[in-house]
Parts: structure tokens; C-alpha cells; sequence
């Protein structure tokens, strides 16, 4: 029986612990706090530890989302993940990520929109449910973009940062709610304008790719931030109008975080006011395709959505794609506290005959090495005077640590 509506009932996302600042940035390029905060916002960003990748972090999302909509991972029918930074070139990172939460029905397949990755996925899982084909769709934006930034090149290294969100999307008998617009564009007259030009097989890695740093994010600024203000409100303002409504009718705006003057621009072409725009661009930067979902989980999250509202999903990138969807909402925000039940560790099973070196970036590792042993050293400080205390009051007990584990087939 098809279903009559595709609602969003789950929604998580998770930030990796590691902080790099805008101070962290002076340190490696000629840049400045001021500079970084004045011309896009942001003050810090997120990244990666080293047991870390694409598919942990989705999976950590897509586990939130599940423990929010309380339904166990063997009902999802399909798990779509929205990535330009997938784990690998092939197998999937939603192959990954099925075996990570334990989905035995799932199918899985990655999607490539860059930013806007994560709202052709929601249209797509729409779509699914709304044909009758699947009922139930996990829809995961994720990026360890740290990788692929040149941290030699201000132009581009102070905008990046790592994260995952997720929704569930499932099929519902009750009439309304869900998707009521959309718009999915793409320009390629933009395709070079931000890109990774070596590692597909146009450029295959060498030594020549390597050396000339072909394995990093290439970006026009200039170009893409014209672009992507006109592109923004269009799109959105299609989408609207296709929902039948008009921007008065928008209770929340949440667009893609790339930069705080595009986001203020384009609520302007809209008339939204700043209470109705959610911002996080100051504490992650932008996360591609994470970056729409983080946001959502952290609006639904702090009370900023409630159900009947409508909101609008916007976001452009690399392509140049855009894509904007309207949405009414339907779920009871205060089930946002499931999500605080499901820790940050995740098992990604590793092959066996590869054992990868610390992938952060070079330049960053002396400052999360610093910082880490600093914190080590307070952890055992602070473990010696509990085990002190603990000792007084019950001979030979010990303080567990958690370490991270990766475990191999
Ligand atoms: N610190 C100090 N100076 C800098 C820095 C920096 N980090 N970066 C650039 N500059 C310099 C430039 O070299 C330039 O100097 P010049 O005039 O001597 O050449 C000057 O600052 C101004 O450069 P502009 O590019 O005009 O600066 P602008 O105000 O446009 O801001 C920015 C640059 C932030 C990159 C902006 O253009 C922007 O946000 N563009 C959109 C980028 C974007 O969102 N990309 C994401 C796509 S997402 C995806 O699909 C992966």
C-alpha cells in the first residue's frame, strides 16, 4: 500500500571531540582570527581523530537518529549517505556504515551532490518511501573533509571542518507532513571552480599529483560565493513556491553553513529576520554535505522547531549543485534526548592485510599531540587522586579507561 506522507520521525548528528581553532590557524598560515571571523563567521571547526573516518562518524549520527525515531536499525530499508569524502573509492561508505549499526535488510549507496549531497538525499528517500518501494530511509550527510584540505593554502583551510547528521525518514498512513517542494539544480559551467583534481581516474595518484598537492580542495571564492547567493534564494524561493506557500510561511530557515555573509545575504533576498535562520557556521565551519542535518539536529534539539512547523532545507556546492526543500515537521522535538544515550565509539572493521598510518593532516598533529598529552597527563593525575580516594575506601580497585578500538576480520 503506498503510504501518504514521508516524515522525518529520528534525527542525530555528532561533531568529533578534537577543536581546531582560528588561533590554531595563525600558527600554520598567514592568516587572523578577524580576518577568519569577519569575511565567514567562523571561529572554529571540528576534526577528525585518527580511529575516525566518514563511516564512524555516520554511524554515530545514523544511531542518534535511530534511538530518536526508537526504531531498530533492522527496519531500515535503505541507507543513503550523502559524502564527497567517502572512506574509500569503493566499497561504499553506506556499505560500511550497515554493518557498523546492523541493518541485515538494508540496501546502501552513496551519493555525490558535495554540499548539497545531503538534500538530493532526503528528496531521493522521499521518493522511495512515496513510490511504496521502501518504507523506511536513513538519510546521513558525512565528511571528514581535514583530508582533503591543504592546510599550506589559506584560501580554502580556515572554511573546512569534519561532522555527520542524519535523519530517518519513514512512511506514514496519516495525510500531510513531510516534503511539500523542492528544487535540485546543477551548473557545470562551476565544475572547476571547487575540486579535487587528482585521485579519480583522470588524474590517477603519482608522484607528479602528489608533489603538484592534487589531492586537495581547489576553490574560486570569489566566484563560488556570487554564485552561491544568487543560486540560495533561488532555489529556495522555487521551492516555496512549489510547496504553495511564501516566505512569510517559514518558520525556520536552515541553510548549508559554508559562510555567515552568504547566510545573511540571501535571508535578506527572503525577508527572513535572524530569529528565523539557524546558524552554527561559528563552531563548525562547513561540513559539505553534514552541514544541513547537523544544523536541523541541533535546531529540533534546542527547541527552535516544533511539529507544524515549516522549514526550509538549502544548500549549494561543488557542481555547482544546489538543491532546497520545504518541509512540514511532524515529531516531538523532546525526543532530541534519546540521542544523549548513544556514545561516540562506534567499531569500524578494518581489513586485514592494511593497517593505516595516523591520517590527520601533518600540520595539525603537533597541536592535537600537545593538547592530548596535556589532557592524558590531567586524566592520570586525576585518576591517581580518585584511585587514592578509592583505595581508602576499598582496597585494590582500579579506574577503567575507554580506548577507542577498531577491530580486525
Ligand atoms: N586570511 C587572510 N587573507 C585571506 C585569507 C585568509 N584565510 N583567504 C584569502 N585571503 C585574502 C585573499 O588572498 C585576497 O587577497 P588579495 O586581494 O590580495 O588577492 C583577500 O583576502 C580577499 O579575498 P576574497 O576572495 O575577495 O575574500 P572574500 O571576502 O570573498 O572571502 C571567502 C573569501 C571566505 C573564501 C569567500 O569568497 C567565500 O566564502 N566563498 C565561498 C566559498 C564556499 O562557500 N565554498 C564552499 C563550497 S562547498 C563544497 O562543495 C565543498
Amino acid at each position: 500500500m503506498q503510504p501518504r506522507s514521508a516524515r522525518i520521525v529520528g534525527w542525530g548528528y555528532y561533531a568529533p571531540q578534537r577543536v581546531l581553532t582560528n588561533a590554531d590557524l595563525e600558527q600554520l598560515v598567514d592568516t587572523s582570527d578577524e580576518w577568519i571571523r569577519t569575511r565567514t563567521g567562523i571561529r572554529e571547526r571540528r576534526v577528525a581523530a585518527p580511529w575516525e573516518s566518514t563511516t564512524s562518524l555516520a554511524s554515530v549520527a545514523a544511531r542518534r537518529a535511530l534511538a530518536v525515531a526508537d526504531v531498530d536499525p533492522a527496519e531500515v530499508d535503505l541507507i543513503l549517505v550523502a559524502t564527497v569524502t567517502p572512506d574509500y573509492q569503493f566499497p561504499s561508505t553506506a556499505a560500511l556504515v550497515k554493518e557498523v549499526i546492523g541493518s541485515p535488510r538494508a540496501a546502501a549507496m552513496d551519493l555525490a551532490a558535495a554540499c548539497s549531497g545531503w538534500v538530493y538525499a532526503l528528496t531521493s528517500a522521499h521518493a522511495y518511501v512515496m513510490s511504496g518501494m521502501y518504507r523506511t530511509v536513513l538519510v546521513i550527510g558525512a565528511e571528514v573533509l581535514s583530508r582533503v584540505t591543504d592546510f599550506t593554502d589559506r584560501n580554502t583551510c580556515v572554511l573546512f571542518g569534519d561532522g555527520a547528521g542524519a535523519a530517518l525518514v519513514q512512511a506514514s498512513d496519516e495525510p500531510g507532513g513531510g516534503l511539500l517542494g523542492f528544487e535540485l539544480t546543477v551548473d557545470p559551467s562551476g565544475a572547476y571552480n571547487i575540486w579535487v583534481p587528482a585521485g579519480g581516474n583522470r588524474n590517477p595518484t603519482t608522484p607528479a599529483t602528489l608533489e603538484r598537492r592534487g589531492h586537495y580542495i581547489r576553490m574560486d571564492g570569489r566566484e563560488t560565493y556570487r554564485y552561491s547567493t544568487r543560486t540560495l534564494a533561488s532555489s529556495a524561493l522555487t521551492a516555496i513556491r512549489r510547496a504553495g506557500l511564501t516566505p512569510d510561511d517559514i518558520a525556520l530557515f536552515v541553510p548549508h553553513q559554508a559562510n555567515i555573509r552568504i547566510i545573511e545575504s540571501v535571508a535578506k533576498q527572503l525577508g527572513l529576520a535572524p530569529d528565523r535562520v539557524y546558524v552554527n557556521v561559528d563552531r563548525y565551519g562547513n561540513t559539505s554535505a553534514a552541514s544541513v542535518p547537523i544544523a536541523l539536529s541541533e535546531a529540533v534539539e534546542r527547541g527552535r522547531v516544533q511539529p507544524g512547523d515549516r522549514l526550509v532545507f538549502v544548500a549549494f556546492g561543488a557542481g555547482y549543485t544546489s538543491g532546497a526543500a520545504v518541509l512540514e515537521w511532524t515529531a516531538d522535538p523532546a525526543a532530541s534526548a534519546r540521542a544523549a544515550a548513544i556514545g561516540p565509539d562506534v567499531v569500524v572493521r578494518a581489513p586485514r592485510d592494511w593497517t593505516a598510518d595516523d591520517p590527520t593532516p601533518p600540520e595539525l598533529r603537533p597541536f592535537f599531540a600537545a593538547r592530548e598529552e596535556a589532557a592524558a597527563r590531567r586524566e592520570e593525575a586525576a585518576a591517581g587522586s580518585s584511585a587514592d580516594e578509592a583505595r581508602t575506601a576499598s582496597p585494590g580497585s582500579a579506574t577503567p579507561t575507554s580506548v577507542p578500538t577498531e577491530v580486525h576480520a
